[in-house]
């Protein structure tokens, strides 16, 4: 890779160990995409989840900050494993509040949620970024034109430099679709489009797909339910919506120097069928409810608190009802009085974490209800879950009931 000198000379650890581990981060990764040379970032988002970083990831974080590591540009921070407020944290927890207090000294914002979109840290059109957290790429490239990679630990690496490798989703030839997805079919609702993501992401493998016929503008939440689904359950890094999204404003451009293919159909009954793949489960009684994957938004936690008082009355049985978001969204529902009604109907909403980002996993086996395709996989891989899958409206009913109907 063709470095500057300031580069040279980071990575030969003239500047300081923190540097010097970063540039080896970047040119490695650099080298192994093919990656010409290095361009700056304007803002990182880092994941530092303890449940998957350990001890490690604590030492190497504080080692960067005794070493004199600084953050260079901003850095948001995903959601972290364990609710900041807690009180009588264990070990592991206590690790992560050093994790995250490590970051906070190298200049993060503790935003503490993957969907730092709702905490108005949006990317502006054609910035280069380097985000990790899968769901956060999808959203950035497609929804808001910026450009980031699915980084993971390189994303500490671009936070320390202002740096990632000029590779990926920062080449302009390389955000143009690969295939057609038509699609035939109503979609209106976080669950549905959260379906929508899922089978999209698994159509595309890696390949940028783009969907046609999607109609209207879908709002915040169900872009960033499809987004989070789609990157969960694909490769890739980016979709399109023709005619919606900012880098498709036709299929031509959408498809640039690609030839336009024939497309592949997603109609209701391919989406009733992800329905049934994504939901082992059938009526019956539920252990676990969890909804707000990705971070519920205010509007989201408004819809709720409307929808419990709707139904009117406090939660029956031992059923636990999750709506999960991040700290500034909780602190405003509290102010508009929807944490006293949520938590007043039994609810249990949290900030920072959620049911599988945690210490405090859901029990194996548990029959978990969701609105949200991302939050269904992963209850599935570290839980191993029976899921049961539908609205938002289904999942509170759910939650207040104890029982899932057909
Ligand atoms: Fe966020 Fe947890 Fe879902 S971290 S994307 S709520 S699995």
């Amino acid at each position: 890779m063709k470095l500057t000198p300031n580069q040279q000379a980071m990575l030969d650890g003239q500047q300081g160990w923190p540097l010097q581990i970063a540039m080896r981060m970047l040119t490695a990764v650099g080298r192994a995409l093919d990656a010409p040379d290095l361009i700056p970032v304007t803002s990182t988002h880092l994941v530092i989840d303890g449940t998957a970083l350990g001890e490690a990831g604590r030492d190497f974080l504080e080692r960067l900050v005794a070493e004199g590591g600084r953050f260079t540009i901003p850095a948001s921070i995903n959601a972290i494993a364990v609710d900041r407020t807690k009180q009588d944290m264990t070990k592991e927890e206590r690790d992560q509040i050093r994790m995250l207090e490590a970051c906070e000294k190298m200049g993060a914002l503790p935003s503490c949620s993957c969907n730092p979109f709702i905490q108005g840290i949006q990317p502006g059109f054609g910035e280069h970024v380097a985000w990790s957290e899968s769901a956060t790429a999808p959203y950035v490239n497609s929804v808001l034109g910026a450009r980031t990679n699915r980084e993971g630990a390189t994303a500490v690496a671009s936070a320390l430099t202002g740096l990632t490798p000029r590779c990926g989703m920062h080449v302009d030839e390389n955000r143009h679709g690969k295939m057609l997805i038509q699609v035939d079919a109503d979609i209106t609702g976080a669950d549905r489009y959260s379906l929508l993501g899922a089978l999209a992401g698994r159509l595309a493998g890696d390949r940028i797909p783009v969907l046609d016929g999607v109609g209207k503008t879908p709002s915040i939440d169900e872009y960033v339910a499809f987004g989070a689904a789609f990157a969960i359950h694909g490769s890739v890094a980016m979709f399109h919506m023709s005619g919606i999204t900012p880098e498709a404003p036709s299929l031509a451009i959408a498809f640039g120097v690609n030839a336009v293919p024939g497309p592949v159909i997603i109609d209701d009954h391919t989406l009733e069928a992800e329905r049934l793949e994504t939901a082992g489960g059938d009526a019956g009684p539920v252990d676990v409810v969890s909804i707000g994957c990705p971070h519920a938004s205010i509007d989201q936690m408004r819809a709720a608190a409307t929808m419990v008082g709707r139904s009117g009355g406090a939660k029956t049985g031992d059923t636990v009802f999750y709506i999960h978001t991040n700290r500034s969204t909780f602190d405003t529902a509290d102010g508009e009085g929807l944490i006293d009604i949520l938590t007043g109907a039994g609810a249990r909403v949290t900030a920072d974490n959620c049911s599988v980002v945690s210490y405090d996993r859901v029990t194996a086996g548990a029959r978990l209800a969701t609105n949200s395709a991302k939050m269904a996989l992963f209850a599935k891989s570290v839980s191993d879950a029976e899921i049961l899958f539908g609205s938002t409206e289904k999942c509170i009913e759910a939650g207040l009931t104890g029982v899932w109907k057909d």
